[in-house]
């Protein structure tokens, strides 16, 4: 059974045209899904439509066999989705022990605990959890809204452009990060702008145009195909 199936996606916002048009995906366990392509194309909405923020107006949405299409978000992430958001994804004026606090449940009691296994594997946070999280470097600050989204121990983490902004050797250091988070049993469903270097780590991808998935296949595979480098990749 696939961990997520989000099938024939419509969705936009307001009275305007459909953003997402029937578009399709799926993450099976394991796996770490990239999902590409050009600005505008709808991919940070298809994130949303997974995590419940913005509904689906057709198609379904299922994790580990559940329908979920008509939960809202607050539901979606107690069945084990967490959306990482693309822009101001942690809060400045709060320290990053603070950050951490607010993204466990309301009625959790374990979130003390949690934190401190958050710190284990990160151990920088540790290091600056007194500080104010508009401190961090931008490396840093992902790494704050990652761990952050590992509050609520999801089954399913949702990344939108975690490397946004980042020099390539912080934007490698995120990878690796990503990369060691999925090898600990994590499935992650991201968006990224660097379409190579995320394909490369990636077990597959897609290729969103229009919103609609234009091609589907291994990462290494699509990061080679000489139609999607030159659509997509600069050649
Ligand atoms: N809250 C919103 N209200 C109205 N329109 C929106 C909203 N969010 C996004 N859109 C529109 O939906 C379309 C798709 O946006 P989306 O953010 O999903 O694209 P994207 O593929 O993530 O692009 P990018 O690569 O720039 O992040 C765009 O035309 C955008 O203007
Ligand atoms: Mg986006």
């Amino acid at each position: 059974m696939s961990l997520l199936v989000a099938r024939d996606i419509v969705a936009g916002y307001g009275a305007a045209e459909q953003i997402l048009k029937k578009a399709s995906i799926h993450v099976e366990a394991g796996e770490i899904v990239t999902i590409i392509g050009p600005n505008g194309a709808g991919k940070s909405t298809l994130l949303k439509v997974v995590a419940g923020l913005v509904p689906a107006r057709e198609g379904s949405i299922q994790l580990g066999g559940e329908d979920v299409t008509r939960f809202g978000a607050v539901d979606r992430t107690r069945s084990g989705i967490s959306f990482v958001p693309q822009e101001r994804n942690v809060f400045g004026n709060l320290s990053i022990a603070e950050n951490l606090e607010i993204s466990a449940y309301r009625d959790s009691g374990d979130a003390s605990r949690r934190i401190e296994e958050l710190y284990e594997r990160y151990p920088m946070l540790a290091g600056k959890r007194r500080d104010l999280a508009r401190t961090l470097s931008g490396g840093q600050r992902q790494i704050l809204a990652m761990a952050m989204g590992l509050m609520t121990a999801p089954k399913l983490l949702l990344l939108d452009e975690p490397t946004a902004g980042l020099s390539p050797r912080a934007a490698d250091e995120l990878f690796d990060a990503i990369v060691a988070l999925n090898r600990g049993g994590l499935p992650i469903l991201m968006v990224e702008q660097h379409a190579v270097e995320a394909l490369a780590v990636s077990t597959r991808g897609y290729v969103l145009v229009s919103g609609k998935e234009s091609a589907e296949g291994p990462g290494p595979q699509l990061a080679a195909d000489p139609e999607i480098r030159r659509l997509f990749l600069g050649g």
